[in-house]
Parts: C-alpha cells; sequence; structure tokens
C-alpha cells in the first residue's frame, strides 16, 4: 500500500506515436503525494501541466509508467473503471469553468450527484451546503451568464466537490480570473484544505500561488526539476 495518495512512478506521454506529429510530453514524472497536502504544479505553458492532471485523474491514459491513486493502480484499468475513480475519487476544477449554460448555480452542483445515483433531494441539499460552503448561498439559482467569473469557478469548485472526491485537480482556476477573484479563489481552496482536509493539486503559471502553499513543484520540458 501506498503512502501517498497520488504516486506516479515514471509516468511518460507520448502524444501521436510514431507520427511526424509526436510529442513527447512527460518524460518520466515521479509525483507523490500524501492525503491532505495542497500543493501546486508550476510551469510554462506547453510545459505539460494540463497532461499531468489529465494522466493523474484518468481522463489520458499515459503512454507507459505506473499512476496509483489511493492505493489503486489506475493506469492498466478500462475505461468503464477509469471513469468510476474519476466520479469516486477525483473532483475537477478547469480553467473555463466547464458549466452547463441552462442550468442553474445549484443545477450544476447537483449534476455529478445525479449521475451517481443519488435522489433529487439528498443531491439538491447537499448541492445547496456546498454552495453556501464556498460563498454562493444567494446565487443559488442563478445561470452561468448571471455569474460573474469568480462565482461561476466557484460553482465549478462546489461541483467538484459534489461526490465526496478524495482529491482535486485544478487547472489554472485563476487563469481567466482579475487578480481580486483570483485571490479569492485561492483563498476558497486554501480554506477547503485547512478545513476540510482536501488534497489538491492545482497546476498554473501564476506566481500568486506560492503565497497559499508550502509545497511547489516545477515543471519543464516534461520533467519534475
Ligand atoms: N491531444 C494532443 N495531441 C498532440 N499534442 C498535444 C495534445 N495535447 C497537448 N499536446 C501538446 O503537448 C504539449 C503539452 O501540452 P499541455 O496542454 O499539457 O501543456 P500546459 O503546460 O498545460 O500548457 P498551458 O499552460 O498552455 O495550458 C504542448 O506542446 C501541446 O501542443
Ligand atoms: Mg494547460
Amino acid at each position: 500500500m501506498s503512502e501517498y495518495i497520488i504516486d506516479t512512478r515514471d509516468v511518460h506521454k507520448v502524444y501521436n506515436p510514431g507520427m511526424d506529429s509526436e510529442v513527447h510530453v512527460l518524460k518520466g514524472i515521479d509525483l507523490k503525494v500524501k492525503k491532505g497536502e495542497f500543493i501546486a504544479i508550476l510551469g510554462p505553458s506547453g510545459s505539460g501541466k494540463t497532461t499531468l492532471l489529465d494522466v493523474v485523474g484518468c481522463l489520458l491514459k499515459p503512454t507507459s509508467g505506473e499512476i496509483l491513486i489511493d492505493g489503486v493502480l489506475t493506469n492498466d484499468l478500462d475505461d468503464g473503471e477509469r471513469a468510476k475513480i474519476r466520479g469516486k475519487k477525483i473532483g475537477f476544477v478547469f480553467q473555463q469553468y466547464n458549466l452547463i449554460a441552462s442550468q442553474t448555480a445549484l443545477e450544476n452542483v447537483e449534476l455529478p450527484m445525479r449521475i451517481n445515483g443519488k435522489s433529487k433531494n439528498e443531491a439538491e441539499k447537499r448541492a445547496s451546503s456546498l454552495l453556501k460552503l464556498v460563498g454562493l448561498g444567494e446565487r443559488m439559482y442563478h445561470r452561468p451568464s448571471q455569474l460573474s467569473g469568480g462565482e461561476q469557478q466557484r460553482v465549478a469548485i462546489a461541483r467538484s466537490l459534489s461526490n465526496y472526491p478524495k482529491i482535486i485537480l485544478a487547472d489554472e482556476p485563476t487563469g481567466n480570473l482579475d487578480t481580486k477573484t483570483g485571490k479569492k479563489i485561492l483563498e476558497t481552496l486554501k480554506e477547503l484544505n485547512k478545513k476540510k482536509g482536501y488534497t489538491i493539486v492545482v497546476v498554473t503559471h501564476d506566481h500568486r500561488i506560492e503565497k497559499y502553499t508550502k509545497r511547489i513543484i516545477n515543471l519543464m520540458d516534461g520533467n519534475i526539476i
């Protein structure tokens, strides 16, 4: 059993192998994250941050290497099993929020729970308390277009928490936000880590993250340096 909740061993990712467009993005990543840690992965555009987050989050298969999530080797599992692990253990936060435009904040947060088989009533209750947790108690019936960027990102954070994930993976969560709003989002994540013990990995090229986490990992050309 691994002592780490995220444990990657010599992970490589090659896009379009054998073709002219082949790109070797991850070149032997050993990433170890303990339960309850809040870490940041910093790196320039194109360094492989999103790719790394996607292979850790079971959205993408690595070309080689091992990935253990909460002690389970995920890289050899089939798509269905990987989707299950993703649904149960991982909450994603994306730069573009990825909210459903026609649904209210409440419905957006309910959705992953409904997919996992929770009743409407239960899902609504939890969605409502999660929106309060991220400071959006007054905005539950707003649709994404009626919310500011920072508010939309907080809905996305609430949604990422809906199925009690063990790990939150955030890809440039402040990338589309002004300085002040970005700060609020990082504070929200920091608080979720501190008060609720979520393990959080943020990838970004925003150096302001350094104020919020003790552990920073630098990614450069597919290697951790
Ligand atoms: N599906 C794909 N097919 C081929 N190449 C890809 C694919 N996805 C990403 N790449 C290439 O892999 C490299 C790393 O991409 P990735 O999106 O992981 O970088 P990133 O660090 O997240 O960059 P950014 O900060 O701009 O989001 C880039 O050079 C990109 O062009
Ligand atoms: Mg990216």
